[in-house]
């Protein structure tokens, strides 16, 4: 495998640049972020796995099991082909929800980002490769908020402030443009990215249905 694959950051590829988004950039920035998504495919599964209701099901069913069957064999078997079958079904759906980003805007970032629309994507580049991305447009019935979308990091050029940097493209931006607000969306088990938010500013807001937590920012 390419040591380079997950972008370990070679020899003289230590300046990062931000820059905005080129079309030649389409394919990298949309398998970064493809791989970007699924990294949280177990994490999520893990979480699943401690809901209350998800033990709670799991237990009964082995003590169900256990008392009919009368032997360990059964309910143990059934239990793992169960969490197997969960995982399965876990990472299909996460897998749905990666291609579903991929089809939306960024099928077509440069539609999707248009300047004209009050858009704007970047990308952080070194040694000639796409290391991350965001992106900012008018969120959807409020032009005045500016919604984040779409920040990540290659995995070997991680912790060194490259997203940190993204974000403040992107408040500098909301700024200029008289923005009220910027919003964003992320998801319970993204650790590392409410970490990185809640140290600029962003305050948790409403959490919705679906687990996705709404952070808006007051100082853009
Ligand atoms: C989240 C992500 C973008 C962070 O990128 P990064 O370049 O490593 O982040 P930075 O180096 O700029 O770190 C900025 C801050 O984030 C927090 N942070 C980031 N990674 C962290 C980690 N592994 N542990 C603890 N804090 C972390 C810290 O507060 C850090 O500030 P500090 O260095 O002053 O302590 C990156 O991990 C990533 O791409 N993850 C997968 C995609 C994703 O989750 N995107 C967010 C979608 S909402």
């Amino acid at each position: 495998m390419d040591p380079q694959e997950d972008g370990d950051p070679g020899v003289g590829a230590d300046v990062v640049v931000i820059r905005e988004y080129q079309d030649s950039d389409y394919r990298e920035v949309r398998g970064l972020l493809a791989s970007g998504m699924g990294e949280y495919a177990p994490a999520l599964c893990a979480h699943v796995l401690r809901q209350p209701w998800v033990l709670l099901v799991l237990s009964c069913t082995f003590c169900l099991l256990l008392a009919s069957a009368r032997s360990l064999l059964l309910p143990v078997l059934a239990l793992t082909l169960l969490l197997a079958a969960g995982r399965q079904a876990l990472t299909w759906a996460w897998g749905l929800y990666i291609a579903r980003c991929l089809g939306e805007d960024l099928l077509d970032v440069r539609a999707a980002y248009a300047e004209e629309a009050g858009g704007r994507f970047w990308v952080a580049e070194a040694g000639g490769r796409v290391v991350g991305t965001v992106g900012a447009r008018p969120a959807r019935g409020e032009a005045r908020e500016l919604v984040l979308k779409r920040l990540t990091v290659r995995r070997g050029w991680r912790g060194r402030g490259i997203a940190k940097r993204l974000c403040r493209v992107v408040l500098d931006f909301a700024r200029l443009r008289g923005s009220r607000a910027v919003v964003l969306h992320t998801v319970v088990v993204q650790r590392d990215a409410r970490l990185l938010y809640a140290g600029l500013g962003f305050r948790p807001g409403r959490k919705c249905v679906c687990l996705l937590p709404y952070w808006p920012l007051p100082s853009a």
